[in-house]
């Protein structure tokens, strides 16, 4: 058997971890033919549930799940690590300010960049899944100075396959036929879907994007309030949408993108577009290479433009505030 890889999941017994790890032990996270050691990661509360977790993938007898370890340490829990999905965060509480939630992220992730600075293998790849992900994800990278930034990425995945579902419905083709969408910004209520660069069953999604009402009134709307949507209908938050966004994103970061399709991830801005460099902003990317890389030369309309601002402002405003608050 190959070494195993090391894949540290915090936030392991909340409900997305559950939908998580029986897949990464399936082989579904890097691929059939790579055996994964799980390292689980929680609060001191979380860890009896865990357990209970890893009783169960173990009555699973996946062939690849080299083994797993539980702790309630960050230092502990990512020694070693080849990819961490950072899962565990703080959620908004009642009467919870912006600037609350940034904070009480902070504690959280400050520690988990440090801990992945001093002890994660030198290939560490990071997903931040926890919300607010995109700030989350920046704190993580700024305090792992030692680690290149570009192995920091935020999740907007999710986002991605619920704009591609959405054009499906619309232009009645599957979905495996829909290319190209791409989201822009912050993974929040202001994230921009884009369809004016997608390719749907061979044709130009700027026909499908030339109904206004449609676009402004459903299409924008549907995908970046989803996750309102359905904290409505199924009173709890998206988990095994989101789990299976994490497997999409860590999969083809490792093993790349399709030829001739993109996806969108939240990563490090080289200053493209716009975006302020060094912001964790979501792009249209391809990997090559295990290297996530944005989609350079798209025309961008000023429609388009005012919502990529809109949503890097916003982003603009969380990275001011957690610099403020000395997190970054
Ligand atoms: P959950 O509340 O069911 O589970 C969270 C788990 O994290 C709990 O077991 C908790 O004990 C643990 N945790 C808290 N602090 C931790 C720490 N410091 N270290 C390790 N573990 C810790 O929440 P759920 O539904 O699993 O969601 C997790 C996060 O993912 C939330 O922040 C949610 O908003 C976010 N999310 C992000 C999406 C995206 O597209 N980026 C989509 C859906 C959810």
């Amino acid at each position: 058997m190959t070494t195993p890889v090391n894949v540290t999941v915090t936030g392991a017994a909340g409900q997305i971890g559950y939908a998580l790890l029986f897949r990464i032990a399936a082989g579904q996270l890097l691929g059939p033919d790579v055996p994964v050691r799980l390292r689980l990661l929680e609060i001191p509360q979380g860890v009896k549930a865990a357990e209970g977790t890893a009783m169960e993938l173990d009555d699973c007898a996946f062939p690849l799940l080299a083994g797993i370890d539980i702790f309630d340490d960050p230092r502990a829990g990512f020694e070693g690590a080849n990819v961490g999905l950072l899962v565990g965060a703080r959620p908004r509480g009642p009467g919870m300010e912006r600037g609350d939630l940034l904070e009480a992220n902070g504690g959280i992730f400050k520690p988990q960049g440090e801990a992945i600075n001093a002890g994660a293998a030198d290939d560490i790849r990071v997903l931040v899944v926890g919300n607010p992900a995109n700030t989350n994800a920046l704190i993580a990278a700024s305090n792992a100075p030692d680690v290149p930034k570009d192995r920091f990425t935020a999740m907007t995945r999710l986002d991605h396959n619920r704009a591609l579902t959405q054009v499906a419905k619309r232009a009645g083709v599957p979905v495996s036929e829909v290319r190209k969408v791409s989201i822009w910004g912050n993974h929040s209520a202001t994230q921009y879907p884009d369809l004016f660069h997608a390719d749907v069953a061979g044709r130009p999604g700027a026909e499908l994007a030339a109904d206004s009402a449609w676009l402004t009134g459903e299409f924008i709307p549907t995908v970046a309030k989803r996750g309102a949507a359905i904290i409505d209908a199924r009173g709890a938050s998206s988990a095994a949408s989101a789990a299976n966004a994490a497997i999409d994103h860590v999969f083809d970061w490792v093993n790349g993108t399709p030829e001739g399709d993109w996806t969108s991830a939240g990563i490090v801005s080289d200053g493209s577009y716009g975006v302020p460099e060094g912001l964790m902003a979501s792009f249209p990317v391809v990997s090559r290479g295990g290297t996530w890389e944005i989609v350079q030369g798209l025309e961008i309309s000023d429609f388009s433009r005012e919502r990529i601002d809109a949503s890097v402002a916003e982003l603009v405003e969380e990275r001011d505030a957690v610099r403020g608050l000395g997190l970054i």
